[in-house]
């Protein structure tokens, strides 16, 4: 068997050479990290939970004409993606107020923002993804007046279509992070959504209980998040009602 060249190790994610050109492969890794890396653990299946979940989420927005850098599912861990270059910014969605924004305004956890917010933070885990302005993001030319006005309204967008499809299972999406990639066609460049989209990087609370399930279980030591992941793959119809998430040993 060839040997893969690793292109990037990342917390959560392995990227490789992929097969063809312009093409990456993502290996989604039982590793989670919150606080920067602060607190660490391996959480068995994770890894395969957000690849079936991530490849749900990228193939519903591109089938209601959001580009995405998603082009298959490999196996249980891996994807075949889009190779892109990554705009250097977190772009947050809040809906509800919950985490940073709760702390840094005083807002309590679940109040209702007025409107969709955003927010930019500057990839940077030696900084900690500092937030920083339209004014930053313009002035060190992270990303042109164009691709500000593109990505607001793909995480409008974005937003639109996850909270519909959350509501739809009784759970509510509080808020959540996309990364941004330009990929280039000849002499143009289009935006997509890259990286991944998984509970991981939402906030998603049951509408009725307000039982987490997203990484804050992890977070915050409130429980399996497996079980909290599972849930939502169950609840989405990407998992049987009756699967059992299977050992990392099987697949690796
Ligand atoms: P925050 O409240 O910590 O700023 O997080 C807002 C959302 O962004 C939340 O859904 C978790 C997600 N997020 C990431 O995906 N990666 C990160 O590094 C951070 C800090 C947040």
């Amino acid at each position: 068997m060839a040997r893969r060249t690793k292109i990037y190790e990342g917390k959560a994610k392995v990227l490789y050479e992929g097969p063809e050109p312009g093409t990456i492969v993502q290996y989604f890794k039982d590793d989670a990290t919150a606080f920067n890396a602060e607190k660490k653990d391996v959480i068995d299946g994770k890894g395969v939970l957000n690849n079936r979940l991530s490849e749900f989420f990228m193939n519903g927005l591109q089938a209601i004409g959001i580009p995405t850098h998603f082009i298959k599912r490999l196996n249980m861990r891996e994807q075949l993606v889009r190779k892109c270059e990554i705009i250097p910014l977190e772009v947050i969605v809040r809906n509800y107020a919950a985490g940073s924004i709760s702390k840094r305004l005083g807002i309590e956890e679940g109040t209702q923002m007025p409107r969709p917010i955003i927010e930019y933070c500057y990839k940077d885990d030696s900084l900690g993804d500092p937030l920083v302005t339209e004014e930053h993001i313009a002035a060190f030319g992270w990303a042109s007046q164009q691709d500000m006005e593109d990505i607001l309204s793909l995480a409008l967008r974005v937003n639109d279509f996850m909270s519909g499809l959350m509501l739809g299972v009784g759970i509510r999406l509080v808020d959540f992070k996309i990364e941004i990639g330009r990929v280039y066609e000849g002499d143009y460049q289009r935006l997509v959504i890259a990286d991944e989209i998984s509970p991981d990087s939402c906030r998603l609370w049951d509408i009725e209980t307000g039982r987490k399930l997203d990484k804050d279980v992890f977070r915050r030591d409130l429980g399996n998040l497996t079980d909290a992941y599972s849930e939502v793959a169950r609840r989405l119809g990407v998992l049987p009602k009756t699967a059992q998430m299977p050992k990392p040993t099987i697949v690796e």
